[in-house]
């Protein structure tokens, strides 16, 4: 199982386009050793020729364009996207699924919550059957147990597990999300028996993920924010981390005391452009390395063979 990461960034960015905290500004400076990313997603494959892709952001063009495996290879119309699943409704995980229009119909993997917002709160879903029918939605299991496969890439097991997080700001759920609004996506490969758990948004962790979480080979986890206080503390807003549904990565209820003792490799993925762990010289980044730790960038290659 090949894993890409397209976009490392969270919300808005790194840098976001009108934010000048230490390190956007550093970045579009050069005053900082960091690079800049693009907002959260990522793609699967098998056979390095059809890709799913796991949630689609408003970078998608650029993120397409940029890398060659995405490239039309065959006849005057034609992309190796095989079709996107999404973890959840939020803006920077579903609007690249406007920038897929001139290449629908496609499948769409997503449960009845997610459908249901991009139906009615934001309803980007009727608005692309005018483009060839837009997307056809295939629900995913929700009860965290049931496996499901893709046609598409075939040897791969998945299972949906609900996460605790929130629903986006224009749901009627937000703040009183229900399961399906959010979850974490196990990945096995069938031959080798290697998984992968992908949880980008995650506000605490459930027993169900402390299972993934020791049983996962490879981890790719919230990594939105240092301290819940992050924005507060720069002057950026009164939401904590956790009331936007992303657990800190610092404190004793924290992403790294949660990964202690886990075996698997440890990857913080979705980074807000606030995060002091974008500055490669940082002593929270310094942290992160001790705790065997790494932090996803733009381009970024796992093979789970
Ligand atoms: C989130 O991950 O909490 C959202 O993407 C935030 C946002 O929509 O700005
Ligand atoms: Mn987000
Ligand atoms: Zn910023």
């Amino acid at each position: 199982m090949l894993i890409r990461v397209l976009g490392s960034g969270a919300g808005g960015g790194f840098p976001q386009w009108n934010c000048r905290c230490p390190r956007c500004d550093g970045v579009r400076q050069g005053t900082l050793r960091a690079s800049p990313r693009t907002q959260s997603s990522i793609a699967i494959s098998v056979d390095h020729q059809n890709w799913l892709l796991i949630n689609a952001s408003p970078d998608l063009r650029q993120q397409l364009t940029a890398s060659p495996a995405f490239w039309p290879a065959s006849g005057l119309r034609h992309t190796p996207l095989a079709g996107v699943l999404l973890t959840d409704a939020q803006i920077d995980h579903v609007t690249g699924l406007l920038m897929l229009r001139e290449g629908c119909p496609l499948p769409l993997y997503c449960t009845h919550s997610v459908e249901e917002d991009l139906s009615l709160a934001l309803p980007l879903l009727p608005a692309l059957t005018h483009w060839r029918g837009g997307f056809n939605v295939h629900h995913l299991p929700e009860d965290g147990i049931t496996p499901f496969s893709i046609d598409a890439l075939p040897g791969l097991s998945w299972r949906a597990i609900p996460l605790p997080s929130n629903a986006p700001p224009f749901s009627p759920r937000r703040d009183a999300p229900r399961p399906g609004d959010n979850i974490g996506l196990l990945i096995t490969n069938q031959h080798s028996g290697k998984t992968l758990f992908y949880a980008p948004g995650l506000a605490h962790i459930t027993a169900a993920v402390r299972q993934c979480l020791q049983q996962a080979d490879c981890l790719m986890v919230d990594g939105t924010f240092w301290t819940n206080d992050e924005m507060a503390r720069l002057g950026l807003g009164d939401k904590t981390a956790l009331a936007m549904g992303h657990m800190p990565q610092s404190g004793a209820d924290g992403m790294i005391n949660a990964l202690q003792g886990v075996v698997g490799r440890k990857i913080l993925i979705h980074i807000n452009n606030t995060n002091p762990i974008l500055d490669e010289d940082s002593p929270e980044r310094r942290e992160l390395a001790m705790a065997g730790i790494e932090v996803a960038f733009d381009g970024m290659m796992v093979n789970l063979c």
